[in-house]
């Protein structure tokens, strides 16, 4: 079925006028050239400290992408997939997004996977009004800035965080904890809303510092930590750091709990830490996909298994695509200016998606939004989920 605007440019390109004002850039290189081009973008790390996570967001979001294109084909509409690498850097992740809001194509973008990232790129796609759904991103500034285009599907770090301090304080039945943090939106902010739950549930901070992105040795904290002997130590920061914190502490005979956030949800952990993963328990704010039909696919495509946030990149671009289908069907078959098409990505109200339901509130999160509880009880993945819950 071709809609009006689809009859149009198809006797336009039979008539071999290749130019056709209003619709952006129509090369249309990967489709059928009669189509007007809609681009998807990624942002995410491809490589760098974090491209576990940063590739399976993408891997996931291109899966998606490609199961949708012969609807979109039927709407008249050629659709690109267009994964760029942020590297985990704000500047890296800040220069695409200049990039993509100069490309009159694009209509939405998927990602980023770090906060820290997320935060600043978010203010350019606001600019050029294209919508961004991150699949991954949990500070609370990601959607605390009042951004008509910035959504996510998974839960805040005001939910992650006290969500840890409980389990810490009422399973662990810890006292006290020495606070490790990254010193990214991320890690710091949910360091902080751990320490806040936890300290009012009674806990003893005895320790606290910053590590840097990047770092490998770790020898300096960790003879801290030795020295006041505590409980736990919680770690807000992601797997690369995170594992050797880890591992380098259990060389120095350190017997402490381990606990740390979504950043922590991968099989890049294990391979780093080995071993010394055991005992060691996350929060996410992703569920297990393992024994999905998403996985068994993503396993075909990709040759490799999917990671905590492959089905949220999946989710996440279907959900972008649901919207930008609603703007397009509202507007008559056209697809109208990008802020209504951020528009009706944001009324996305109730979608299930394969792991998660998605309805957007006010400011962009999702309301069905979960905290997953696991403990790595021997170095495998994914961990053994210990608890669920939701708001
Ligand atoms: N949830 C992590 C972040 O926001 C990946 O940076």
């Amino acid at each position: 079925m071709l809609n009006k605007k689809a009859l149009s440019l198809l006797v336009t390109a039979s008539l071999g006028i290749a130019a056709l004002t209003g619709c952006g850039n129509n090369s249309g290189a990967s489709g059928d050239s009669s189509n007007k081009v809609i681009k998807i973008a990624s942002q995410s790390p491809l490589s760098g400290g974090s491209a576990t996570l940063g590739d399976a967001l993408k891997n996931g979001s291109e899966l998606a992408l490609n199961e949708e294109k012969d609807k979109f084909k039927e709407l008249g509409y050629t659709l690109q997939f267009e994964p760029l690498d942020d590297q985990g850097d704000p500047k890296k992740g800040v220069a695409n997004a200049e990039q993509i809001g100069s490309d009159s194509d694009v209509y939405g973008i998927i990602g980023h996977l770090n906060s820290g990232v997320t935060i600043p790129s978010s203010e350019v796609y606001e600019k050029y009004n294209i919508p961004m759904i991150s699949p991954a991103a949990t500070a609370t500034d990601v959607t605390d800035r009042g951004l008509k285009t910035a959504n996510r599907i998974v839960a805040r770090d005001d939910f992650q965080g006290p969500a840890g301090a409980q389990f810490a304080m009422e399973t662990l039945k810890v006292n006290k904890i020495f606070i490790i943090q990254d010193k990214t939106a991320y890690g710091q902010g949910l360091a902080e809303n751990f320490k806040g739950k936890a300290e009012e549930l009674g806990a003893e901070i005895i320790g606290e510092e910053g590590i840097t992105v990047g770092e490998k040795d770790f020898n300096g904290v960790l003879s801290q930590v030795a020295s006041v002997k505590p409980d736990l130590v919680y770690f807000g920061g992601l797997y690369a750091e995170g594992g050797l914190l880890i591992k380098q502490a259990r060389e120095k005979g350190i017997t402490a709990k381990f606990m740390g956030g979504d950043g922590l949800d991968s099989s890049s952990l294990v391979d780093i830490a080995g071993d010394a993963v055991k005992d060691t328990y996350i929060t996410s704010v992703a569920g297990v996909s393992t024994d999905t039909k998403f996985a068994k696919n993503y396993k075909e495509k990709f040759n490799k298994d999917a990671e905590s946030y492959s089905i949220y990149g999946y989710d996440s671009m279907k959900v972008m695509l649901l919207g930008i289908e609603n703007a397009i069907k509202e507007n008559d078959g056209e697809i109208p200016a990008k802020d209504v098409v951020a528009k009706a990505v944001r009324s996305v109200s109730d979608y299930k998606g394969e792991m998660t339901e998605v309805g957007f509130d006010e400011k962009g999160d999702n309301k069905f939004a979960k905290i997953f509880i696991y403990k790595f009880a021997e170095a495998a993945y994914p961990p053994k989920l210990e608890g669920e819950i939701s708001k």
